[in-house]
Formats: structure tokens, C-alpha cells, sequence
């Protein structure tokens, strides 16, 4: 069966340090599996680069550590064997902006994407092998607190990413 393009065997990698990004992963499993696809969710640390199973498509996460995907992530894409034309879609984890508490301004978006590189780099290693991009999303944990939980209505931006890569 295939969706807008898109099968439906996908292969979900992500390197969540805290939970957060493993709790949108399953619930991206969830909603795709809803739709009658099959979603496979792997630890970075119980997966290599090299012989991923087949997959109609492959799904990376990272939280934002300093700006930038995992150093893992990074490392894990850049070794990565598929072969060009192969489907990908990319999800980022990241810290919720917050008004300076100084100023009680929001800092401006260019200050915020500084430290938001995450997808970008993601996409720069995928891109150089000549893999295609049919959606990203960026989820945010609440700026409280580094360690999440993620902000309120989480769900919902999980809900537009299956939309985007059903192609609806
Ligand atoms: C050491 C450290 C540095 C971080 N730096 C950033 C950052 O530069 N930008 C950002 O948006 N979030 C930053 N965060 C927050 C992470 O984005 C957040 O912990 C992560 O998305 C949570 O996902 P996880 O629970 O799946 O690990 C940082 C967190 C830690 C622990």
C-alpha cells in the first residue's frame, strides 16, 4: 500500500537522551501505524549505520545538544549506506524560547536558529548522498527545564508531520 508516494515499511532512528524524543517517536508509530504502515523504532545505541533494513522510508531524530544534533546522530548519518533517491524524514528536539529575563523580550529568530542547527546538519550529510526529503518537524520541550517535558500540544505537531509525509 503506499500513501502520497510514501510505503509502508519505515525504519525510525533517534538518539533521545531524556525521553522526549522517544515518546514522539512511539507516538509517530502510533499515528503510522493508524494508517497501516509498520513503524520500527531503533536507539541510536543498538543500531549501526551500515545494513539498515529495507524501508520505504527512514526517519531520523535528534535532540539539540549546543546547537547541533547529537554527536552520535551526526556520526550515524555521515555512515549511513543508502542509496541515492532513498526517502528520509527528520524530526529535531529542542529547548522552548523564553523571554530574556532581563528584557522579557523573545530573543529574535535568528538568535533562536544559532542554537537550532540541528536539522540543517541533518540534512546536510543526507543531502551530500543524494537522499530525498519528504518532511522534517521541530518539537519543543517546555524552556523550563533542558530535560523536557515537552511543550503542551506536542501531539498535534507529530499529527502535521504524518500528514506532511502522507502527502496530505
Ligand atoms: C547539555 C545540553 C545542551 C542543550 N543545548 C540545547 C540547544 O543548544 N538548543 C536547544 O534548542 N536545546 C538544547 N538543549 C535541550 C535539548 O534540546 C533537550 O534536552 C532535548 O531536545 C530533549 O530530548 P530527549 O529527551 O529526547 O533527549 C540542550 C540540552 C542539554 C542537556
Amino acid at each position: 500500500m503506499f500513501f502520497g508516494g510514501i510505503g509502508t515499511d519505515i525504519e525510525l532512528y533517534h538518539d533521545s537522551k531524556y525521553g522526549n524524543g522517544a515518546r514522539v517517536a512511539e507516538e509517530f508509530k502510533r499515528l503510522m501505524e493508524g494508517e497501516g504502515s509498520k513503524v520500527n523504532i531503533h536507539h541510536l545505541r543498538e543500531s549501526s549505520p551500515k545494513g539498515l533494513p529495507t524501508a520505504d522510508l527512514y526517519v531520523f531524530g535528534s535532540p539539540t545538544h549546543f546547537g547541533k544534533a547529537t554527536r552520535g546522530m551526526v556520526h550515524f548519518v555521515k555512515k549511513l549506506e543508502l542509496p541515492p533517491g532513498t526517502k528520509y524524514a527528520v524530526f529535531g528536539t529542542f529547548s522552548g524560547a523564553a523571554p530574556d529575563k532581563k528584557t522579557g523580550k523573545m530573543p529574535p529568530q535568528e538568535e533562536l536558529e544559532k542554537w537550532r542547527r540541528t536539522i540543517p546538519m541533518i540534512d546536510e550529510k543526507l543531502k551530500a548522498k543524494g537522499m530525498s526529503k519528504v518532511a522534517e518537524m521541530s518539537v519543543f520541550v517546555k524552556p523550563e527545564n533542558l530535560k523536557g517535558p515537552l511543550e503542551e500540544g506536542w501531539q498535534k505537531t507529530v499529527e502535521v508531520f504524518v500528514e506532511a509525509i502522507l502527502g496530505r
